[in-house]
């Protein structure tokens, strides 16, 4: 099996000095190209600070990030190319771009990489997610759920090679939540795209390949599962 993620000792401190926190504290773990991960542990424990440096949105202070076979580098610049080119994020906040409707949203990414859009594609995400006759709306005229999905299929209409999504589940109810899940599966198993998701909900954590356990900063534990 290939590696997707892997990250060697990682450190982040945010205000570092008297009033420092060590969010992340010396992480070391990979992730397999293609497979499902549930990263969970209590609120504050470093799981969206984690996900940041994943991504390339914050800079390590200490250790090494090696993503679809690039080692992200100090620079904002070259880290931005390799989350454009390899990475699908879906925000714990969403962070759909207010001024423009979801349609207009959905192209960014496309727009950013100089590709065209996969009308096809998308317009599956968007029925799956059940967003259809939403796509000329502003966010704010959106719900929090229906934002969140929004969010969920801008991260994947570029079939990335690796999703990372920050409690994607957190505005949903049950139901909506389990479809989430169903379409990660499947954009898993059907386009190899590797999941990696922050969660509380240890009934979707279940369904994950595997769970990495945070606490403190640290990765305190692995969990693999044969997943449904
Ligand atoms: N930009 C920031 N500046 C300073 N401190 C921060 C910043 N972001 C997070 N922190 C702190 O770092 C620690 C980890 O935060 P983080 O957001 O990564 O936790 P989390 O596990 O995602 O929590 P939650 O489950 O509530 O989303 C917390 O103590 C938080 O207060
Ligand atoms: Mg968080």
């Amino acid at each position: 099996m290939q590696t997707m993620v892997q990250a060697d000792n990682l450190v982040k401190v945010w205000n570092p000095g008297p009033a420092q926190t060590i969010a992340v504290d010396h992480a070391t773990f990979s992730v397999q190209t293609g497979t499902f991960t549930v990263i969970t542990g209590k609120s504050g424990c470093g799981k969206s600070t984690l996900l940041s440096l994943l991504a390339g949105l914050e800079s390590a202070d200490e250790g090494t990030i090696i993503i679809d076979g690039r080692i992200l580098e100090r620079s904002e610049k070259q880290r931005a190319g390799v989350r454009r080119e390899s990475v699908g994020l879906v925000h714990q906040f969403f962070q759909l771009i207010p001024e423009l409707t979801i349609r207009e949203n959905l192209q960014i990414p496309f727009d950013l990489n100089g590709l065209p859009l996969d009308e096809f594609f998308v317009k599956e995400l968007i029925r799956q997610l059940e967003l259809e006759g939403l796509e000329d709306r502003y966010p704010h005229q959106l719900s929090g759920g229906q934002q969140q999905r929004a969010a969920i299929v801008r991260a994947l209409a570029i079939q990335p090679a690796v999703v990372l999504a920050d409690e994607p589940t957190g505005n949903l109810d049950r139901l909506s939540a389990q479809k989430v899940m169903k379409l990660f599966r499947q954009v898993q198993r059907r386009l190899g795209i590797t999941v990696i998701m922050v969660t509380h909900d240890l009934d979707l954590a279940r369904q994950a390949d595997r769970i990495l356990y945070m606490e403190d900063g640290r990765i305190s534990g692995f969990g693999e599962q044969d997943a449904a």
